[in-house]
C-alpha cells in the first residue's frame, strides 16, 4: 500500500465554541512534486487564535477556509524531495502548508531555516509571526517610552510575552495579565514583567488599578472583554492602544452583553486624546529584516525568553486548538507532527 498523507479538513463551521465535529480526518496519497515543486514533510504545526476566524464564513481581512478544505496554518517542514533549484532534500523551511503531514510547495511560501541558529520551532513563535506581531505592533503603534506603563493580556502567550519583554527593554514598566497562578508566575519570574495579574481574580479590576498607580500609557489589546473594561478607566491622556486581537470574543455568538458603551468610549477618545489603532501584522512586513536581527540578538543576550507548549501528533490538533481559545495552552502552542 502506498504511504498516505494525513490531513485535517474543516468539516463544518462552528457556532460559538468549536468542537471536534468541526474537523474531519482524511487520508490521501502523498503527492509527487512536479517541475519547480518540493515535497514537504511537516515537522511542526503552529496553532494560532486567527484560525478561529478562518473557520467562520464572516467577512474578515483574510478569506475563510472552505468546507472540505485543509485547515490553514504555518508549519516547519523538511524538504523530502526537491524539483526546485533553490531547495534540496533535508532543508528545513518555514511554510504555510496547513494541518497535514505532507504538502507540495512551489517555493513562494517558503523561508529556509538554519537549525544551528535557533531551534526551528521558534520560527512559529518568538522568531516568527507572533513575535513579529508583538515587535511591530508595540514599537510602531504603542511607542513605549522609559517610565511609562504598558499593559498586555494573554501575557504568557507568544504575542503578550514578547510585548512585555520589549516594553522592559525600552525602559517601560510591564504589567502582564494571564489566567491562573502558574501563568502569572511564568510572566513574572521567567519573562520579567514588573507585575502579573490573574484576570480570573474576583478583585481583578482593583488589583489592576493598584498595579498602575500612574495610569496606563500603552494598552496592547489582545483579548477585549472584561480585561478591556478594567483597563479603560485607567488610560492616561495620549494613551496608545494597538488593537491586535480580541480572543475573549472569538467564540461569541450574536450581540455582546451589557449596555452600549460606545458613547463613553468616544468621549474618552476625545477628551483623553486616545489613539486606538487596529492592525494586522503583515502590514508592517517591511520591518521583518530588522525584527529578525533585533529579536535574534535579544534572545541570544537572554533579554527575551520564550515558552513553548508542544503537543504530540497531528491528531491532537483540534483539541489543542479548542483548548487554546480557552487558555489551556502554556506558552506558544505547537503540534509536533513528525
Ligand atoms: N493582529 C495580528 O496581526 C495578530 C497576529 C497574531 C496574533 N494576534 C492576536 O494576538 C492575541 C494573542 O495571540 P497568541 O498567539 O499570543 O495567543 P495565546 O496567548 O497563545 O493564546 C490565547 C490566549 O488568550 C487568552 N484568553 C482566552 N480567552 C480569554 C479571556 N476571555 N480573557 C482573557 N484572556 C483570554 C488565554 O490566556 P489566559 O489563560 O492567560 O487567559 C489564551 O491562552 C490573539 O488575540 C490573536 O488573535 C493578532
Amino acid at each position: 500500500m502506498t504511504e498516505q498523507n494525513l490531513q485535517i479538513l474543516l468539516a463544518s463551521r462552528p457556532v460559538g465554541r468549536p468542537s471536534p465535529d468541526n474537523f474531519e480526518f482524511a487520508q490521501t496519497p502523498i503527492p509527487s512534486p512536479g517541475e519547480g515543486q518540493v515535497l514537504l514533510k511537516i515537522r511542526y504545526l503552529s496553532l494560532d487564535p486567527y484560525m478561529r476566524g478562518r473557520m467562520s464564513a464572516a467577512k474578515s481581512y483574510a478569506a475563510s477556509v472552505e468546507i472540505g478544505q485543509v485547515m490553514e496554518g504555518g508549519t516547519v517542514a523538511e524538504v523530502l524531495e526537491s524539483r526546485h533549484p533553490d531547495y534540496a532534500a533535508g532543508d528545513m523551511v518555514l511554510s504555510y502548508s496547513g494541518w497535514q503531514a505532507h504538502a507540495l510547495s512551489d517555493g513562494t511560501d517558503l523561508r529556509k531555516l538554519d537549525p544551528q541558529q535557533a531551534p526551528v520551532t521558534t520560527a512559529l513563535g518568538v522568531l516568527g509571526m507572533p513575535g513579529f506581531t508583538a515587535y511591530a505592533g508595540l514599537l510602531t503603534l504603542g511607542q513605549p517610552k522609559p517610565g511609562e506603563t504598558v499593559v498586555v493580556a494573554a501575557a504568557s502567550g507568544p504575542v503578550g510575552a514578547t510585548v512585555g519583554q520589549i516594553a522592559r527593554i525600552k525602559g517601560a514598566r510591564a504589567v502582564g495579565i494571564a489566567g491562573g497562578p502558574d501563568k502569572c508566575a511564568l510572566v513574572r519570574d521567567a519573562f520579567g514583567f514588573d507585575v502579573a495579574l490573574d484576570h480570573r481574580s474576583p478583585t481583578f479590576a482593583e488589583e489592576l488599578q493598584a498595579a498602575c498607580p500612574d495610569g496606563i500609557d500603552v494598552y496592547f489589546e489582545n483579548v477585549g472583554g472584561k480585561v478591556w473594561d478594567a483597563v479603560f478607566p485607567l488610560l492616561n491622556t495620549f494613551a496608545r492602544i494597538p488593537v491586535c486581537g480580541l480572543v475573549a470574543q472569538y467564540n461569541s455568538t450574536g450581540p455582546f452583553d451589557g449596555p452600549d458603551r460606545l458613547p463613553i468610549l468616544m468621549r474618552d477618545v476625545l477628551t483623553k486624546s486616545l489613539t486606538i489603532r487596529g492592525f494586522i501584522q503583515r502590514e508592517f512586513h517591511a520591518q521583518r529584516p530588522a525584527f529578525y536581527r533585533e529579536m535574534a540578538q535579544w534572545i541570544a543576550e537572554g533579554r527575551v525568553k520564550y515558552q513553548e507548549d508542544i503537543v504530540d501528533g497531528l491528531e491532537s490538533a483540534p483539541e489543542a486548538f479548542i483548548g487554546m481559545l480557552e487558555g489551556r495552552n502554556f506558552g506558544k502552542l505547537i503540534v509536533q507532527v513528525s
